[in-house]
């Protein structure tokens, strides 16, 4: 049974490390949390060597004091395993934890995540380290719950130690029983790869062209993450043996080459993320109209995917920056606000920010805190006093309740882990993952990020009108036959082009695309081509008008006497044929594109599908996100998040309460620059 975030209210809280301070500022630093209404405390993550000074010497005073005196405050804390940071004695004795690039350079102490997870040695000293927590703050009135370990796979995401490349051979042999049956997996008869003992085998080294065996590849993905959850596992299972249901345990992050999925379902009560929107100033999403700080609202219905109600551990509360790398702004006037409830409205029931206090010293001096070096009054402390007052208002009413949406855009990892290497299928899928998110975004339609696996079912999909499966180029025939099954159900499954060419080991099928979704389709595709880096996209005829396809092109051959073709080719030599085809299905139906999708196709297909907000009594401009939580059977909370530096007028056609003032609102209603509004009402 998993142990629930949701308490009685949302959660506020905020990082604190108190060995970066001296100790007279604790009680102090405590006491400003409880003025803000602050009730969650995180710390510890990075602390090995305050716990363990030496190999095998514990030492708990230090942590015991911080822990006394925020339960003397009223606190409650949640406690980091210290393992992303191993102490400088043990990767010096044991130098054989530390992770090795791909060229056989040796990662060494003076960062943090150097260590690899399939170390045996790194292995019982983590298990050493984590039961002597565990069996100290088991019963200690402030811990509330744990973290193992801080962003896995953050920082580094691919792990070639000696321990790795053994473990990868276990790995393997567990898998395929057979080298006959690895090399079948792997097609090693291409390019003369066969191997003929398991000692040969190794996870990808460098290669001429940089240009590993693709299938060894995926694999080498799928054996990153249950490498990650086996070392997630080990903690895990040390400290639910000493806290029993009596403290929760989760981790935080979303980073490559991990199924957070499956290590949530199979570890942890729940899942917590680190929000970081500006890093949308420095990486921002290309395309027409980006979402900048707007785009994280997607990652969060990715979290929200993995825990319909999770805790954000890290919310950004100030300008960003590493002394070498990652130079952010500071968030505007407002920005702070915003984006808490950016957390809050796609299902974060328990909100940290990062950190109470910016460091002093390191390489994260310039990742600022809620509170400056000089530690007087500044306007995010300010900005965070007015978001904890309104939450005193409305967090009982909202937490629990869960975010709502009839349309999800769908994933899986093996097409996130081969669209790495393959660029045939990798980049088209985060441009039309992006392309659909936008259009769903300014027309105001919720969305879900749904993560399918082998294990799917139709009734994990229920609720859903509209899946949309961009690029599934691994696709199976279970698959295939669930969204056959959803679309005779009533529901509408939309593809892109790519689809339903290769099986689970990345290999290709001898059938025409779009393999097992043919019939679904009720096409197939007779000519394709990439859109060369020298070429243009031709255009295409949609409902009388003109929109560009892009990156790829297929032309379809209708092959279902029902199928009705909605667009074609306008130019080149695909001309005047068939690249949207609709085709009923049972009560539903199916579309297939054949090209990627950008914001211009998107927009016409949600026309065209009649798929508008929910919420159709606010009117509102494109630069303010709606979204919804709600419980069952009761009126919907309506977020609505202005993330432009304008003010924006929105019309409810309605009355409704605006939960953070209290007020009656209607009519035409004018939200400032950054501006959040939470309504109460049909
Ligand atoms: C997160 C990490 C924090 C801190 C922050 C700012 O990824 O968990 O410890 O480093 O980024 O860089």
């Amino acid at each position: 049974m998993k142990k629930s975030l949701v308490n009685q209210t949302i959660q506020l809280g905020v990082c604190y490390y108190p060995e970066h301070w001296n100790e007279e500022l604790w009680e102090d630093d405590f006491k400003r949390m409880k003025d803000l209404n602050f009730s969650v405390v995180r710390m510890a993550e990075f602390a090995w060597s305050i716990f363990e000074p030496e190999e095998a010497q514990f030492s708990f005073e230090f942590f015991d004091r911080v822990l006394d005196l925020a339960h003397q405050y009223g606190l409650k804390v949640v406690l980091g395993t210290p393992t992303a940071t191993p102490p400088a004695w043990l990767t010096y004795k044991y130098p054989e934890v530390l992770n090795v690039s791909q060229e056989g350079v040796q990662y060494q102490h003076g960062q943090r995540r150097h260590y690899n997870y399939n170390s045996p040695i790194y292995q019982e000293l983590s298990a050493r380290i984590v039961e002597k927590m565990a069996e100290h703050y088991k019963s200690h009135p402030a811990v509330i719950g744990w973290q193992i370990d801080n962003e896995l796979n953050c920082e580094i995401n691919v792990f070639y130690s000696e321990a790795d490349h053994t473990a990868f051979r276990s790995w393997v042999k567990n898998k395929y029983d057979s080298l006959e049956k690895l090399n079948q997996a792997w097609g090693t008869v291409f390019w003369n790869q066969t191997y003929t003992e398991w000692e040969q085998v190794h996870l990808t080294r460098p290669t001429v062209s940089d240009s590993p065996n693709p299938h060894q590849a995926l694999d080498e993905k799928r054996f990153i993450s249950d490498s990650a959850i086996s070392y997630a596992e080990l903690q895990e299972k040390i400290i639910r043996k000493h806290v029993g249901d009596k403290q929760w345990v989760t981790t935080n992050g979303l980073f490559g080459h991990l199924d957070n999925h499956k290590m949530t379902d199979e570890l942890l009560d729940f899942f917590a993320y680190d929000s970081y929107p500006n890093f949308s100033t420095i990486y921002p999403d290309t395309g027409e109209k980006p979402l900048l700080d707007r785009k994280w609202s997607w990652n969060l219905s990715t979290v929200r995917s993995i825990s319909p109600n999770f805790a954000v551990f890290e919310q950004q509360s100030g300008p960003g920056g590493w002394v070498n790398r990652m130079e952010q702004p500071s968030p505007k006037p407002g920005q702070m606000r915003l984006w808490t409830y950016q957390s809050i409205a796609n299902g974060a029931d328990m909100v940290l920010y990062f950190r109470w206090r910016t460091a002093t010293m390191g390489t994260e001096i310039y990742w600022h805190g809620l509170n400056d070096y000089h530690n007087q009054p500044n306007r995010r402390i300010k900005e965070v006093s007015q978001i904890s007052e309104e939450l005193q208002k409305i967090g009982e009413k909202i937490a629990g309740s869960t975010y709502k949406a009839e349309v999800a855009i769908l994933k899986d990892y093996e097409n996130e882990w081969d669209g790495e290497l393959d660029l045939w299928h990798g980049p088209l899928e985060q441009k039309s993952v992006m392309a659909w998110f936008k259009a769903l975004q300014y027309n105001h339609v919720p969305v879900d990020a749904f993560y399918l696996s082998q294990d799917t079912s139709i009734n994990d999909l229920e609720g859903y009108k509209v899946l949309i499966y961009p690029h599934p180029t691994i696709l199976t025939e279970e698959t295939a036959s669930l969204l056959q099954e959803f679309a005779e159900q009533g529901g509408t499954v939309i593809f892109g082009c790519r689809t339903g060419y290769k099986n689970l080991d990345g290999q290709c099928y001898m059938k025409p695309f779009p393999g097992p979704v043919s019939s679904l389709c009720g096409v197939t595709v007779e000519d394709f081509s990439l859109v060369g880096p020298y070429e243009n996209a031709p255009s295409i005829q949609m409902d009388g008008e003109q929109l560009s396809a892009d990156s790829f092109i297929e032309a379809l051959k209708v092959e279902s006497e029902e199928a009705e073709v909605i667009a074609r080719f306008a130019e080149g030599y695909m001309s005047e044929k068939p690249v949207l085809v609709k085709n009923p299905v049972g009560k539903g139906a199916s579309y297939y594109y054949g090209s990627t999708f950008t914001l211009g196709t998107a927009e016409k297909l949600l026309s065209l599908l009649n798929i508008s907000t929910p919420i159709d009594w606010v009117k509102a401009p494109e630069a303010v996100e709606i979204a919804i939580r709600k419980k069952e059977n009761n009126q919907p909370f309506v977020f609505l998040l202005n993330y432009s530096n304008q003010e924006q007028e929105i019309t409810l056609l309605q009355e409704a309460t605006n939960m953070l003032t209290g007020d009656r609102v209607s009519g035409s209603v004018v939200m400032e620059a950054y501006g959040v509004m939470v309504l109460e009402g049909k």
